[in-house]
């Protein structure tokens, strides 16, 4: 008998909660099953909160089932793996998850993100001028670009053989090298990268303490066995590098097809997929966003200010001023970058966006999250259509006028509600007129961030 695999992604641009579902469905729903926890792709651009006690732990490239002593953990073959931020990430968790050297493998082929990759992210940015992505300087673009240009990139395989990892590392430094002074015509500092290089070298012998495995054979072996296996998405599906808005993406497939190749399964492996999107919306960094609150104005501001910029706006959530409702909306959600500190922009739900998504995904399943951020909103909208646009172009969507409905909201908390019969009636039209538009059942609900702020609703 073979098992199958759940995928869990996001639906919109990222932060839709996926670390928080991960590590509910490994801890809550299966207490005593045995579980394997698969990241796919991305690496520690992404950041995935989990609450724990009165803890407050982001995992970056770690598989967020760690925090469970019954989960096996996979770093995927797709995943971009920065040694240097993933021995800080268990340096973190190492007294609530003694378990972590056992239940942590790492896929042998994985790239590895080395120093000047990062100099290379940071000097695209600065080329892109005012059309860049607002990256999160984690090397993922150059790390990808050299891995699919089969050149300067590093495998850990490579990196775990000292002889090889030498040679290899050398060549990829020139090669950088070469590019940083040459095209983009800096002027690197020798002392800083000496710097970066020394704690690289320690990641790097981190990496060789590790459990490493062939990733087609892991997940091959651990499908014949009793076990549960998630796939953890990162990123959301508005940023893949292929269906997303050109440019203003990552450069990974974030899709459920991407748990296929980011970890050598078939197709026909994949059970089921539960899609995760906020009751709302929110980006991070450049690019369309249709149902913004504000609009450019509020792109703008969220380009350039910081949480502290905002520290004294008590804006009221039912602002009528859209700009300022926005501000509320990411004050009331705390919309403020896992990774990077970053506003995150805040808008309505866009459904033709999530009917694309849930699309491209095949999705089974859905999980609404921060249902609760919602409370107290006399009316809520919904983008339910573009005026102009009878289904999502992604490389038009700044041209798309949305049209919006607007559902009656509710005054009662539904903060850590976790009885769906609990909720208010409004809250409850809600989530079903999500169901009704997209055709999907929503399943989960999550009220909080908190593990076990989250409705079942089978
Ligand atoms: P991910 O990248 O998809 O894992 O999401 P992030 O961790 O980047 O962002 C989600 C944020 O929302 C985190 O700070 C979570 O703690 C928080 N969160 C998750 N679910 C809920 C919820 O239902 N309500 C509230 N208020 N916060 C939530
Ligand atoms: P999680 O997994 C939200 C965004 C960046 C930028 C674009 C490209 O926590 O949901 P990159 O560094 O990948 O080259 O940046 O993608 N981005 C994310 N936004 N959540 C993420 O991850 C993201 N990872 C990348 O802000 O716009
Ligand atoms: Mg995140």
């Amino acid at each position: 008998m073979q098992n199958k695999i759940k995928v869990i992604v996001g639906l919109q641009w990222g932060d839709e909660g996926k670390g928080k579902f991960i590590d509910f469905l490994v801890s809550s729903e299966n207490k005593n099953k045995k579980l394997v926890v698969a990241r796919f792709q991305g690496g520690s651009n992404a950041g995935h909160s989990i609450e724990f006690g009165d803890r407050h732990i982001v995992f970056h490239a770690l598989p967020s089932g760690m925090l469970n002593e019954n989960a096996e953990n996979l770093i995927g073959a797709g995943v971009n793996v920065d040694a240097v931020s993933l021995q800080k990430e268990i340096e973190e968790i190492k007294d609530i998850a003694p378990w972590w050297r056992k239940n942590l493998y790492l896929s042998r082929e994985a790239t590895v993100v080395v120093p000047t990759a990062k100099l290379m992210d940071n000097a695209q940015e600065l080329e892109r001028g005012v059309k860049k992505i607002g990256t999160t300087g984690r090397a993922i673009g150059p790390t990808y670009s050299d891995f699919y240009g089969r050149t300067d990139d590093l495998a850990v395989y490579e990196a775990l053989d000292e002889d090889l990892f030498r040679k290899r590392y050398a060549e990829i430094r020139n090669s950088h090298l070469k590019i940083l002074s040459g095209r983009f015509d800096l002027s690197i500092d020798e002392k800083e990268l000496a710097e970066e290089e020394k704690k690289f070298f320690d990641g790097v012998e981190f990496l060789r303490g590790l459990q490493s495995v062939t990733c087609q054979g892991f997940v091959r072996e651990k499908l014949s066995s009793d076990k549960e296996f998630l796939a953890e998405g990162a990123q959301g599906t508005l940023l893949d590098v292929r269906f997303g808005s050109r440019r203003d993406v990552t450069s990974s497939y974030t899709t459920s097809a991407g748990a296929c190749v980011g970890l050598g399964a078939a197709p026909s492996d994949i059970g089921s997929v539960l899609g995760i999107s906020k009751a709302y919306a929110t980006r991070v960094g450049a690019g369309p966003f249709p149902t913004e609150l504000g609009g450019k104005e509020a792109e703008e501001w969220a380009a350039t200010k910081k949480k502290q910029d905002e520290a004294d706006l008590s804006y009221d959530i039912n602002e009528e001023n859209a700009f300022r409702q926005g501000i509320a909306l990411r004050n009331a959600g705390q919309e403020y970058g896992a990774t990077t500190g970053r506003l995150r922009r805040c808008g309505w739900l866009d459904l033709p966006l999530l009917k694309y998504a849930i699309e491209l995904n095949g999705v089974t399943e859905l999980g609404i999250t921060k249902l609760d951020v919602l409370d107290g909103l006399k009316e809520i909208e919904v983008c339910v259509g573009y005026e102009n646009m009878p289904r999502p172009d992604m490389n038009r969507l700044r041209e798309v006028r949305p049209v919006y409905k607007k559902l009656p909201g509710w005054q009662e908390s539904t903060r850590g509600c976790t009885s769906y019969e609990k909720l208010p009636k409004e809250a409850q039209e809600y989530i079903k007129f999500i169901e009704k538009e997209t055709g999907v059942p929503v399943t989960l609900i999550s009220t909080g961030p908190g593990r076990n702020e989250m409705i079942i609703r089978k």
